[in-house]
């Protein structure tokens, strides 16, 4: 079934997510977000304390797309303001890019952990996980229209561009896919903070940065 008035492509990638019959007939960002609060379209609802929905600018020209929320965003509710957000925000104010015109959101939207002792350990999403939650992430797109996706990591890389995409060949690189928005993939701000000492992780975090200056820049000029 097509999901109505919202022009997209049929969903790439076999089985209808039962989530397709959540999306409102039209829809709008704050529908959509209600909506996907009573999403059991997967088993993480189960286990995660709530829907963590996009957020960010309506008509953003520049959406990013992360993994899925951790521990911090799945008490608040909202993507990217535990320690991988902050070091977000680090790296978007060096690139001089402002949070506040973005939209932010997750391929997908529980979070998914086991414990370990008292703490909640992050756990990658399966592929069925994935593309369970995947109609949420297309009506963001159709909705917000934004003229780049930033791809945060291998998760939201390989769930946009196919499970043999290698974020360390590819990353920086403008790539183009029919149907979907201009993309780039970079890595994860999660992957820096895990970097084994400081000086690596200066390297990293100045990579990263320098990937999102070439998006400011491509932003700019187009
Ligand atoms: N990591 C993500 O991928 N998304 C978040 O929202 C937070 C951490
Ligand atoms: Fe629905 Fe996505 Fe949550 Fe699974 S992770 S229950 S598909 S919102």
């Amino acid at each position: 079934m097509e999901q109505p008035g919202l022009g997209l492509e049929p969903s790439r990638g076999g089985q209808q997510s039962p989530a397709h019959e959540l999306i409102p007939q039209t829809p709008n960002l704050s529908r959509l977000r209600d909506a996907a609060a009573g999403c059991r379209a997967c088993d993480l609802y189960k286990t995660g304390t709530q829907t963590v929905f996009g957020a960010g600018a309506e008509h953003a020209s520049v959406m990013f797309v992360g993994e899925q929320p951790g521990d911090r965003e799945d008490i608040e509710g909202k993507p990217f303001v535990g320690p991988a957000g902050r070091l977000l925000d680090e790296a978007l104010e060096e690139a001089g890019i402002d949070r506040t015109r973005v939209y932010i959101t997750n391929a997908v939207k529980h979070f998914k952990w086991k414990p370990q002792g008292k703490r909640r350990l992050h756990q990658k999403p399966n592929a069925a996980e994935i593309s369970a939650c995947r109609p949420w992430l297309d009506s963001e797109i159709a909705l917000v229209k934004p003229r780049i996706l930033v791809l945060l990591g291998a998760t939201a890389a390989q769930a946009l561009l196919g499970r043999d995409f290698r974020v360390s060949l590819q990353r920086g690189q403008f790539i183009e896919r029919p149907g979907l928005p201009l993309m780039m993939a970079t890595v994860h701000p999660s992957s820096i903070l895990r970097a084994p000492d400081d000086e690596s992780r200066e390297i990293e975090m100045q990579a990263f940065v320098q990937d999102l200056k070439r998006l400011a820049q491509r932003v700019k000029g187009s």
